[in-house]
């Protein structure tokens, strides 16, 4: 029986450096959902379509090869077969993403992708409608949340590596503008499933969340034995 992991939130909770480091010790594939939305939304700017109209980005997701593979643990994408994985984690691709990812067609196609890619093995997948509507049956459901403030502060620090220099009011604004927008979307808004452990990250330390989501895992193994 495939044991997947359900990881949720937020942008900037942490998600995938988390996922990516649970994959590794509880020997499961970390697939990062987000890479997906944000390679369609790569997609829509090249060919100059405006993300916010589903009949412009209709043509784009019926056209574009978007493909997600594996380079030993690593997840890569791949548009028209030219590897995007790098391309796609600016601010830019991000802002696209969310927009795209509002059409329901699009929710849809992704959605199916996805259930695909954890279909025979156990997963780590991170997003936003994971627990809720991708994997309703994972075998752990985590929703993973910090403070604007701190979202900001680690955002910040991405960007001062990036060469960017933001104030945090800035980059809490734009925080509070995507978590707007991923809530309020109508399909597969952001949002904790009933049965999903929230862990508040505010203040821990990786270390700390990994070995919280770690024991819970654990936990929820010997339960199943014991069943
Ligand atoms: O996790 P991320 O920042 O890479 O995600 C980019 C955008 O993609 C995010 O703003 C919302 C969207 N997204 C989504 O709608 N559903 C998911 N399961 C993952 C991401």
């Amino acid at each position: 029986m495939a044991q997947s992991i359900a990881l949720d939130g937020p942008a900037g909770a942490g998600k995938s450096t988390i996922a990516k480091r649970l994959a590794a010790l509880l020997g499961l594939k970390y697939v990062d959902t987000g890479a997906m939305y944000r390679t369609l939304g790569l997609a829509c700017t090249r060919r100059g379509v405006d993300a916010t109209k589903e009949e412009e980005v209709i043509p784009v997701l019926q056209t574009a090869d978007i493909r997600v593979g594996y380079v030993g643990d690593t997840q890569h994408v791949y548009l028209d077969g030219e590897d995007v994985s790098t391309l796609i984690r600016t601010d830019e691709a991000g802002a696209m993403s969310s927009k795209v990812s509002v059409h329901p067609p699009v929710r849809e196609k992704m959605v199916d992708m996805q259930r695909k890619l954890a279909d025979e093995i156990s997963v780590i997948m991170d997003g936003r409608d994971i627990g809720t509507v991708v994997l309703p049956n994972a075998f752990l459901k985590v929703f993973l949340t910090a403070s604007v403030e701190e979202r900001a502060r680690r955002r910040r620090q991405d960007y001062l590596l990036q060469g960017k220099n933001k104030t945090q009011e800035e980059v809490e604004e734009e925080i509070r503008e995507r978590d707007y927008r991923d809530s309020h979307r109508e399909v597969g808004p952001l949002k904790q499933a009933e049965d999903a452990i929230r862990v508040d990250t505010t203040g821990l330390s990786i270390e700390q969340v990994v070995d919280t989501i770690r024991e819970l895992y654990e936990n929820r193994q010997k339960e199943a034995a014991n069943a």
